[in-house]
């Protein structure tokens, strides 16, 4: 039998609100970023990451992120019904930072930053020229959580450099995402794997693919 490995629990009932977050963001990673671009009601193109995102649907494709409290994106999007996510490249990574900072409304971290912003095929919001890719969303739902809004936006459109796409999709070599970790850290992609999922049929008619997992 295997030794158990001595373990330390973390109890949100029992520890400050703050200090179970940065747990939970230690834990909950890598995170893909969103940097959702959107507009004011006053024409204020606003420019903020959000590790707090992922698909949410296929059919129809909807993705969804998360504003911790109410963030000027949060209130654009409802303002103007749509926004655009934009994939984090490694190139920009200090861009990236840089936007997170708590800007007030009226001023518009893409051009305190450098980040150009270009027009969007299908909706309003401007995308990030610099961006090997862009999604384009339409305001779909949102759904109040505690201190949190979950915002889910209807996909119109997927538009990516056609350098970065091969056989069809986008290719991660091209695309270089960054990714959140813990605190101040981040990630980038690091070694890429690839592996083909194993039917049931293949599993249960051959032996040796179970023993094989097993036998690490
Ligand atoms: C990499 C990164 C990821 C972040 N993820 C989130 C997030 O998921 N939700 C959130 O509310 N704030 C997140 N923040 C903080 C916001 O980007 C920050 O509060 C920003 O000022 C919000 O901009 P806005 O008010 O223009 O929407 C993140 C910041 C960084 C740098």
């Amino acid at each position: 039998m295997t030794e158990q490995r001595e373990r330390t629990t973390f109890d949100p009932t029992a520890m400050e609100t703050r200090a179970f977050y940065r747990v939970l963001n230690s834990v909950v990673v890598p995170r893909p970023i969103a940097w959702v671009c959107s507009r004011s009601a006053e024409g204020v193109h606003n420019l903020a990451p959000h590790s707090f995102y992922t698909v949410a649907c296929v059919d129809p494709p909807v993705v969804q992120f998360t504003s911790v409290g109410r963030k000027d994106s949060l209130n654009n999007v409802e303002a103007t019904g749509d926004f655009t996510i934009n994939l984090t490249p490694e190139p920009l990574f200090e861009q990236v930072n840089a936007t997170g900072t708590d800007f007030p409304p009226d001023h518009s971290e893409a051009e305190h930053t450098g980040v150009r912003l270009e027009p969007s095929e299908t909706v309003t919001a401007l995308r990030v020229a610099e961006s090997p890719v862009s999604i384009e969303c339409t305001l779909h739902s949102t759904l109040r959580l505690g201190d949190s809004t979950v915002v889910f936006g209807r996909v119109q459109a997927i538009s990516a450099w056609s350098s970065a796409v091969r056989d069809g999709r986008p290719r991660i070599e091209e695309l270089r995402p960054l990714a959140r970790l813990g605190g101040n850290e981040w990630s980038t992609i690091g070694e890429v794997l690839e592996i083909s999922r194993i039917p049931f049929r293949a599993w249960a008619e051959d032996p040796s693919i179970g023993e094989k997992v097993r036998d690490r």
